[in-house]
């Protein structure tokens, strides 16, 4: 069952061949899919062989095998985590009763609205990510950009699957709608926000990798508590590619700060003006653009309060992260949880039903897992020798949803005036000028081996390759 064929159209390990209307049905999207992938993906890129990981099979030991591919011949297929055995439903109002291998019809509209949410958000970010092919600082940081963006499109794959075999037409309609949405585009755009804006710059990218594919893990790890239990195993998977687009992330803006620390030193400055003379992003800079990544990710979760939040845990759609390794009850009804409200211009914690906070909940347990690796880059500058730390902004900081979104504050918390705002915002989040400096950077650097001024070189390759091995050759 974990092995998966190659032997078919589509490769998968769910037995395809045998569901013949299905595997109809999805090798009619395939052509669609791969024309997206040639309007929508890498810019470019379509001859270029691509040393990339490929599942082989879904066993944590096994699963990737490295070798030369052009992505156009990636075998994008439909990969579940092996079934367990008599698995029971382990929260929500359905708590010990067998898991569903298909769904009740009265959750359809919200398992629905979950997986195209879900599915949407990974053509998106390859749409986002499609220029950055042009401007990249080496190989390896080409391979990696490439194998994220071959794994989104694995994503889709993954999501289009539940689709079509469990949602019959409207099912194959969101497949067809999911290719159709663009990140930007102003008549059909992405569903969420933060997958509408543009990643124009590597340090963009290496901030989404961190913080947003960050998010994805936490959806993901909600998802993968499911009752239903496709959705569950599909999204175990999916959680074995999504650690190395955070690895790609945090590596990326660590040897951003490494080489910036670097040149700290040489020049025994820290003058923006003169590093950024040097050709290197300075540390406010950096902290500029972590403060608009992490504010924009966190208000992926959702509203703070929200009744579909509870809906969906309570009827056993989507549970909270870990929710196995917690104590409580399972259910949390009469159980209270604290959110920010804003009272008479100050911040102010309100508890609200548990239930109707989950969102919030798992926001929080982001922010927490999202802190370790800003402390680990801290290290990196501590290391230096160089007396600057970068935070995590306040919560409520340049928040656009929930009970938050009308009120400014700084990134220590307090609530400011909209003139305090005005004043302090290119402090806070980049500028226009940041933006058009780290823009100016960005230039192609293949040669092997070789590395942008901007960026130190990784420790260590791919697949234990050498960092001058050839990641990709060009035609
Ligand atoms: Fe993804
Ligand atoms: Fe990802």
């Amino acid at each position: 069952m974990s092995t998966i064929d190659y032997s078919d159209k589509i490769p998968n390990n769910v037995n395809l061949s045998e569901d013949r209307t299905l595997q109809r049905a999805l090798e009619q999207w395939q052509p669609n899919y791969l024309k997206w992938w040639d309007d929508m993906g890498p810019d470019g890129s379509q001859n270029f062989d691509v040393y990339l990981r490929t599942a082989i099979s879904v066993d944590p030991q096994g699963w990737a095998q490295f070798g030369h591919v052009k992505m156009p011949d990636y075998r994008w297929g439909i990969f579940l985590n092996p079934a367990e055995a008599d698995r029971k439903i382990h929260f929500g109002d359905h708590k010990g009763e067998a898991a569903w291998q298909d769904i009740p019809g009265e959750y359809r509209a919200n398992l629905r609205r979950i997986i195209v949410t879900q599915g949407d958000t990974e053509p998106a970010s390859v749409e986002q990510q499609r220029h950055l092919g042009l401007t990249c600082p080496s190989q390896y940081d080409l391979r990696n950009l490439f194998q994220v963006n071959v794994e989104e499109g694995r994503h889709l794959w993954a999501m289009v699957y539940l689709l079509h075999k469990y949602f019959g037409k409207d099912g194959r309609e969101e497949g067809e709608a999911l290719l159709e949405r663009n990140s930007g585009n102003a008549d059909n755009p992405r569903i969420l926000e933060a997958f509408n804006e543009e990643t124009p710059d590597w340090l963009s990218f290496f901030m989404f990798t961190y913080f947003t594919d960050r998010d994805g893990k936490f959806q993901l790890c909600a998802l993968a508590e499911s009752s239903f239990d496709p959705l569950a195993r599909t999204t175990k998977f999916m959680l074995t590619e999504e650690a190395h687009h955070m690895f790609v992330g945090e590596s990326g803006v660590s040897r951003v700060i490494n080489r910036t620390c670097q040149v700290m030193n040489e020049l025994k400055t820290d003058d923006p003006a003169k590093l950024r003379a040097a050709g290197v992003i300075d540390l406010p800079t950096i902290q500029r653009y972590l403060n608009f990544h992490f504010s924009v990710t966190i208000d992926l979760f959702g509203a703070d309060e929200s009744s579909n939040a509870a809906t969906f845990y309570s009827t056993g759609l989507k549970g909270r992260y870990e929710e196995g390794k917690r104590t409580d009850d399972h259910q949390l009804r009469g159980q209270f949880y604290k959110v920010l409200n804003v009272q008479n211009g100050q911040l102010i914690e309100k508890e609200v039903p548990m239930l109707n906070a989950l969102n919030e909940v798992l926001r929080d347990d982001y922010i927490k897992d999202s802190i370790g690796g800003v402390e680990r880059w801290n290290k990196v500058i501590e290391k230096a020798g160089i007396p600057f730390r970068l935070t995590v902004p306040h919560k409520a900081f340049h928040r656009n949803i929930g009970l938050l979104k009308g009120v400014k504050v700084a990134p220590d918390g307090r609530v400011i005036s909209e003139s305090e705002w005005a004043a302090n915002r290119d402090n806070w989040l980049p500028s226009e000028g940041d933006r058009a400096f780290v823009a100016s950077l960005m230039g192609r650097v293949v040669d092997p081996g070789k590395f942008a001024n901007w960026i130190a070189p990784p420790v260590m390759g791919i697949n234990r390759q050498p960092v001058d091995f050839e990641y990709v050759r060009f035609a």
